[in-house]
């Protein structure tokens, strides 16, 4: 069928930097021309060499003054916690007590659910972000909900009911029986259509008996290329729990593997405060991890080391975790990723923070052949973001002198502002208005 084309200022990954170097990890064409048919990318380069080649009939949609990016992979995110960002806690377990079990037993009623789900994802393309891995509640109409929200959308998304047999209040609880059969349901239902998957979601450790992780890995077994979303080391008296819970286990992540949990579609929230055996051990399974710098920062959890995933040779993405996170902009998350690494004593390249966020969400979610960056024939989920966002954004960014430099201002400086509009594959899905 016909092709769109975009015209403007194009920038994508093509590698983590600390792979291949800073000038080897991204491509850019100051004035490149996106092309998009079947909402896949034909094809990204410079307008100069794709004009002249470009039946007539094709409309050309010019972006000025804007930078053309992937569109945002966000690795870790509830969505039943849209309604209560920013809730005063005192550390984890004090937050999910008083504020996050109270607001999830609200799921039970699937017409609330599809109210927040449509807040929910209106508020991520507000935000440039096209995929997010996603936590719905113990209640599996809250991802009936979540789902038809994203397939009238067309959105690649990834989501699971969660698994909670113990250790929470009993309006919120399921069995192992129970969990393994709703989610049953939920995949023969949802995985696999359109751009959906399904992620088995036990919430953690301290809330799932060892029968009901037998009951998720049961699962994974049974369908091919399910995903496993859980948390994981995020907070002190979390892992202190865990000794309590499971004496016979080596470490929280012997947990999840004993039970078969880790693999290349498992991907684990957090990860503060794991030893060398549990990074050599994610390595080895080829499990990811999701990096959530402002809930681990405002709910107080700590900082995580990425120098130390990377070295250990884990994949990492970045996540916002709203609600414990304090926003939904990766771009903010980025500044603050950025500032933890100050506090671990690296500073973390700008071309690195774009990775984090697009293509190295797409490897951590098994999905690098799908999305990430603007290579033929992955999905055309793109963002566009404004050069001239706000009067402070538009002045700095006439003092920058290079790519990296603009990037970065960006990253420091944006949020919703900065997302002119949003593309899933190549239709509009969000514009912000005119100011
Ligand atoms: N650990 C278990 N459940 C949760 C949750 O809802 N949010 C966060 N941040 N950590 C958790
Ligand atoms: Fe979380």
């Amino acid at each position: 069928s016909s092709i769109q084309a975009f015209r403007g200022a194009l920038l994508h990954s093509l590698a983590d930097p600390a792979d291949v170097g800073d000038a080897h990890s991204h491509e850019y064409f100051a004035d490149g021309l996106l092309l998009v048919q079947d909402g896949k990318i034909l094809q990204a380069g410079p307008a100069a060499d794709l004009l002249p080649q470009l039946p007539a009939e094709v409309a050309v949609q010019h972006f000025p003054d804007a930078l053309l990016c992937p569109g945002f992979i966000d690795t870790h995110i509830h969505y039943p916690q849209t309604g209560m960002i920013g809730a005063y806690g005192e550390d984890l377990l004090h937050w999910l007590n008083t504020y996050t079990f109270p607001v999830e037993a609200q799921f039970a009623d699937e017409a609330h659910a599809a109210e927040v789900a449509e807040v929910f994802l209106k508020e991520l393309l507000r935000n440039g972000t096209t995929t997010a891995l996603v936590f719905g509640t113990v209640h599996p109409q809250s991802v009936d909900a979540f789902f038809s929200a994203a397939q009238a959308r067309d959105l690649r998304m990834i989501a699971g009911k969660v698994l909670m047999d113990r250790n929470a209040p009993d309006y919120l609880l399921d069995t192992p029986e129970s969990g393994y059969a709703e989610s049953k349901a939920l995949i023969e239902r949802w995985h696999g259509k359109g751009r959906l998957h399904y992620a088995v979601t036990p919430r953690f450790a301290p809330t799932s008996s060892p029968q009901q992780l037998d009951q998720a890995a049961r699962l994974l077994r049974e369908y091919p290329d399910l995903y496993l979303h859980t948390h994981l080391s995020e907070n002190v008296k979390e892992v202190e729990w865990i000794k309590a819970l499971f004496p016979e286990r080596t470490s929280y992540l012997d947990v999840y593997d004993h039970h078969g949990l880790l693999g290349a579609r498992s991907v684990f929230a957090h990860g503060i405060h794991l030893c060398d055996g549990e990074c050599q051990r994610l390595a080895q399974t080829g499990s990811a991890l999701s990096f959530c710098p402002t809930s681990n920062l405002f709910i107080g959890s700590g900082l995580f080391d990425l120098a130390k995933m990377e070295q250990h040779g884990v994949r990492v993405g970045l996540g916002t975790d709203v609600g414990g996170g304090t926003s939904f902009s990766q771009l903010q998350t980025l500044a603050e990723a950025y500032k933890v690494g100050q506090l671990r004593g690296r500073q973390t390249h700008p071309f690195k923070l774009l990775h984090l966020a697009t293509l190295g969400g797409a490897k951590a979610l098994y999905l690098d052949d799908q999305l990430g960056n603007f290579l033929p024939g992955k999905d055309a989920d793109f963002v566009v973001l404004d050069l001239k966002a706000t009067p402070l954004i538009d002045y700095r960014l006439q003092q920058s002198n290079s790519l990296e430099e603009t990037l970065f201002a960006l990253i420091t400086l944006g949020d919703d502002r900065a997302i002119r509009a949003t593309y899933a594959a190549g239709r509009c899905v969000h514009q912000r208005e005119a100011s």
